[in-house]
């Protein structure tokens, strides 16, 4: 890894300890400064010039400290795409990366020894980011950096994603990110989350009371009011979703929308699209197990909208940051139900760590 240091006089000598640490693991180190204790050096200064190569790519980590590791924090922190720890203890350095993703490891070298020092260097070195709910808040940070950005509201739309943590659902998706699974165990399993996955999401539909005769006697019960859903499924890979959300909605409607990827543009383009004919009334589940760029989600919302289709939900089975702010960004209104939220995308465009392709393990294309 190749990791940045800089600090201020107060940090030099720590500075110089941990930096031979980190090299002794292995990794490669940029030293920016500054390069004595003598002379005063203002720890903004420094602490800029990692962030700068941290957020262009040039570092992949960097480690500050200061002598009390609080002006290196601030001032790094000020540099959107730098979350900078100050950690005095080697559970907040671990909880930093498992949680917090931090990218920038702050310490003050009159705030604590040298031995704990480098305790905390390793166990933050070692230590990798959480999935899950841990992902979804990072996202979080994320999207309020880019609307300050903007310049907006702040209102990021987040509150519209919704990561469904049942046990069983995160249970079964352990097994259909392992390569391991066989075609048709990936298959039976995606079925079941999708089937769970709409479990969940259903839990507001409306019900009316309805009157009806047991076997022994008249009793008032509640049934649907409405029913009228319709399930979409993207082709190829939606269609895995499809049959365990009818197990449990037997009565809604499916459309179906195929997209493929102009290869000049690289941009989704419709070949199919036929859904019900009262679209307008239903409300509408789009699935697409890999919510990746966002592009074929929002294309598909975008169709299903030009047709009529007013109340959409899209449901992943895993869903990128890149693609659930595309699909925000395109479609205010639709409310986004996924598994997980993975870390982002690789140069390939795959969900990391995802699952590979959807579409190919389901129907066992490679
Ligand atoms: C320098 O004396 C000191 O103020 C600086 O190293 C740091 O503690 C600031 O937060």
């Amino acid at each position: 890894m190749r990791v940045v240091m800089a600090s201020d006089h107060a940090g030099f000598f720590l500075k110089e300890t941990i930096k031979e640490l980190v090299c002794r693991i292995g990794h490669e180190v940029n030293d920016v400064g500054t390069y004595s204790a003598d002379e005063s050096a203002d720890y903004p200064d420094f602490s800029r010039k990692a962030a700068d190569l941290i957020v262009s790519g040039e570092a992949d980590r960097g480690i500050l400290i200061c002598g009390t590791g609080i002006g290196m924090s601030i001032s790094a922190n000020k540099t959107p795409g730098i979350y900078a720890a100050l950690c005095f203890n080697e559970f907040m350095a671990r909880m930093s990366r498992l949680h917090n993703a931090s990218n920038v490891l702050v310490m003050g070298s009159r705030t604590m020894g040298m031995d704990v020092a480098a305790a905390v260097t390793e166990a933050w070195l070692a230590a990798e980011p959480e999935e899950g709910r841990h992902a979804a808040r990072r996202a979080k940070i994320v999207a309020l950096e880019e609307s300050l950005k903007r310049g907006d509201d702040g209102n990021s739309g987040y509150d519209r994603v919704k990561v469904l943590e049942h046990p069983l659902i995160q249970h079964k998706m352990s097994i259909v990110r392992d390569k391991n699974t066989s075609v048709k165990d990936f298959r039976d399993l995606v079925q079941e989350i999708a089937g769970l996955m709409v479990y969940e999401i259903s839990r507001n539909l409306q019900l009316e009371e309805i009157s009806v005769e047991t076997p022994i006697c008249k009793t008032k019960a509640f049934s649907l009011a409405g029913k009228k859903l319709a399930v979409v499924p993207v082709l190829r890979a939606g269609l895995g979703m499809v049959e365990g959300i009818l197990r449990l909605i037997p009565n809604a409607k499916v459309g179906h929308v195929g997209l493929y990827r102009n290869p000049e543009t690289l941009l989704p383009v419709e070949y199919y699209c036929k859904l019900p004919n009262d679209i307008s009334e239903r409300d509408i589940f789009v699935v697409d197990p890999m919510l990746a760029t966002g592009g074929s989600a929002s294309v598909c919302i975008s169709n299903i909208k030009r047709l009529g289709g007013v109340r959409v939900t899209l449901v992943s089975l895993i869903a990128a940051p890149e693609g659930i702010r595309k699909v925000l960004a395109d479609h205010p209104e639709v409310n986004i139900f996924t598994a997980a939220l993975d870390s982002g995308l690789n140069d390939h465009g795959y969900i990391v760590p995802g699952l590979g392709d959807a579409g190919d393990r389901l129907f066992g294309t490679k």
